[in-house]
């Protein structure tokens, strides 16, 4: 297994007891956290769709996103004990402001409709978090929502002075610092930073 790589239980540590009088696991909710790889890319998308509607393309944060590659190392899959793609979320590269400090913009995080509510998302956020920090980088930002992301420290202390380049919902903008007092001058519209996608030239034969 890579180092990126590893196997997660379900939330609740009693789903992994087995039984004392019957010697029987009662039940189960096993899960593996990978690096993504291009050929998880149709089950990612058509899990996006699922668990988000074809509204997510319309997003601010899509601005940031589009034609441009996951940060290096930062894009994961969550994969249910049959392989099959439940749970995703990737990182991006963006600079705030004009010239500004590198940072992480995240997104999206989400986990197969069918499979919510078993920890796959918060073990996606807590395994994303800290290969970040692993890699160096010193802020990530994202525009979600403030209950759930406050139990992985993000909030709206520092995103006052930072904008999204399109509508959002003020309160709905966080962020966590990696590292203590990387947001602190940071201000501006956050830009797109990542390294292109490579676009497939088609040759015209006259
Ligand atoms: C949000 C999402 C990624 C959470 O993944 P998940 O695997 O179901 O979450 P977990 O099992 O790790 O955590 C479940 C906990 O989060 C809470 N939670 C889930 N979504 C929440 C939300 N939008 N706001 C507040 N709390 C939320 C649950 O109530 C539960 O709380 P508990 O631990 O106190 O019981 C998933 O529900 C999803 O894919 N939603 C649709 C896509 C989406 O909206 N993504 C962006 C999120 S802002």
């Amino acid at each position: 297994m890579e180092n990126a790589d590893w196997i997660a239980k379900g939330a609740n540590a009693e789903d992994w007891l087995i039984s004392s009088t019957r010697g029987e696991v009662v039940s189960c909710t096993a899960f593996t956290i990978t690096t993504e790889q291009g050929s998880d890319i149709p089950a990612r998308e058509a899990m996006l769709d699922r668990a988000m509607g074809q509204q997510r393309r319309r997003k601010s944060s899509e601005k940031l996103r589009r034609g441009r590659m996951p940060s290096a190392g930062l894009a994961f899959i969550a994969r249910d004990a049959a392989g099959v793609v439940i749970g995703t979320v990737r990182l991006w590269d963006v600079t705030l402001g004009e010239g500004g400090a590198k940072a992480l913009l995240l997104g999206p995080l989400a986990v197969e409709p069918s499979q919510k509510g078993a920890g796959v998302g918060s073990a996606l956020m807590r395994h994303a978090i800290a290969e970040a920090a692993r890699l160096g980088h010193g802020a990530i930002l994202l525009v979600g929502d403030a209950p759930y992301y406050a139990r992985f420290g993000f909030s709206a202390a520092k995103t006052g002075s930072l904008a999204m380049p399109g509508p959002y919902e003020l309160h709905r903008f966080l962020a966590l610092e990696l590292v203590e007092g990387a947001l602190n001058d940071a201000c501006g519209v956050l830009k797109p930073a990542g390294r292109k996608m490579k676009t497939t030239r088609v040759k015209l034969v006259a």
